[in-house]
């Protein structure tokens, strides 16, 4: 499968958003039409990336690594003084830091599907789809691995305590799935946000990544669509207790996540020696970046809103721990 209409993706994505999804046999029809669609339109991480085209090779001082506009370490003096070589390889680092970390959320989001599969009674449809987009993540998961290994960069992502916090985040698959998907989004969504900007942005993409990107959103647009649906079928039937502690966990689980996407990785400070005072005014105390950050999550913020679950106590918690925009 080689053709791609990520525009085709996202309108039939957006139709869906629109419905509601209320009934037990409103939800089951969407999950036979994700679960087609999975059939139809999917991409293996070998036979769909030509890898070994020269076009596709990775060469770390290739101009069209250096860093996009939307980054704010752009706009700082350190960044303009680095040579064009320098540039390159800290944009390269940066993306090849993100496959990285996509990879290892993935493993977590895999391993939680699975736990939330492994209970269904037979012919329930969501079995099935759970195993669709298993398999599609294994296959993003490969493609970002062997683009780790093609860069020559010897990334690390997590550090070991973050993968101990991500691997308790697999059990909630079975005991708190609710809980689970709003992880799932609270990672899915930003990183959707980011790849269809940089798609859009019209600035050279090398193809390696651009290819990647867009078979990447093509098939989150389906998993992001379950996880929604999910929640919004889910959450209204479940007790006042399980709502109230989804209501408190799952801006602190959120939480988590804008903070690793808030700065890039002490290992890529660290290999490309960026000062202290630079991350300090290009990521942490930049107001422009947190908002950008905490924009990344608005389509969260909005389920959260709609399935019932930030009321107005909530919303002090969320403003407490800087997820609420400015300007809503
Ligand atoms: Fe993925
Ligand atoms: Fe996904």
């Amino acid at each position: 499968m080689s053709t791609l209409i990520p525009e085709a993706n996202e309108a039939a994505a957006s139709s869906e958003e629109s419905e509601t999804i209320g009934s037990d046999d409103a939800y089951v029809a969407l999950l036979a039409r994700l679960s087609r669609q999975s059939v139809d339109k999917h991409f293996d991480a070998y036979a769909d990336v030509p890898w070994d085209d020269p076009e596709y090779r990775i060469d770390p001082d290739d101009p069209r690594w250096e860093v996009g506009l939307d980054d704010p370490i752009t706009a700082t003096d350190w960044y303009r003084s680095l040579s064009p070589e320098q540039r390159a390889r800290l944009g390269l680092d940066l993306v090849v830091t993100k496959m990285k970390l996509g990879l290892q959320f993935e493993s977590v989001l895999k391993r939680g599907l699975l736990e939330y599969a492994l209970e269904l009674p037979n012919r329930d449809p969501q079995f099935r789809y759970a195993y669709h987009e298993v398999i599609e993540e294994a296959h993003h998961s490969l493609m970002f691995q062997e683009f780790v290994n093609r860069s020559g960069f010897d990334v690390q992502g997590m550090r070991p305590g973050e993968l101990a916090v991500a691997r308790t985040i697999v059990g909630l698959g079975r005991r708190f799935p609710a809980l689970f998907f709003f992880f799932v989004l609270g990672g899915e969504d930003p990183i959707d946000h980011v790849q269809r900007k940089s798609l859009r942005s019209g600035q050279p993409i090398h193809p390696l990544l651009e290819r990647i990107m867009r078979i990447h959103v093509t098939e989150e647009a389906r998993h992001l669509s379950f996880a929604r649906h999910y929640l919004k079928h889910r959450v209204p039937e479940l007790s006042p207790v399980r709502r109230a502690a989804l209501g408190v966990a799952a801006p602190l689980i959120l939480f988590g996540m804008a903070q690793m996407m808030l700065i890039p990785s002490r290992q890529v400070i660290e290999r490309n020696g960026i000062p202290r005072e630079v991350v300090r005014e290009a990521y942490l105390r930049n107001p422009a970046h947190r908002q950008e950050v905490v924009s990344s999550l608005r389509k969260v913020r909005q389920l959260a809103e709609e399935v019932g679950i930030l009321g107005p106590l909530h919303r002090r918690l969320w403003k407490a721990l800087g997820l609420w925009p400015a300007q809503p």
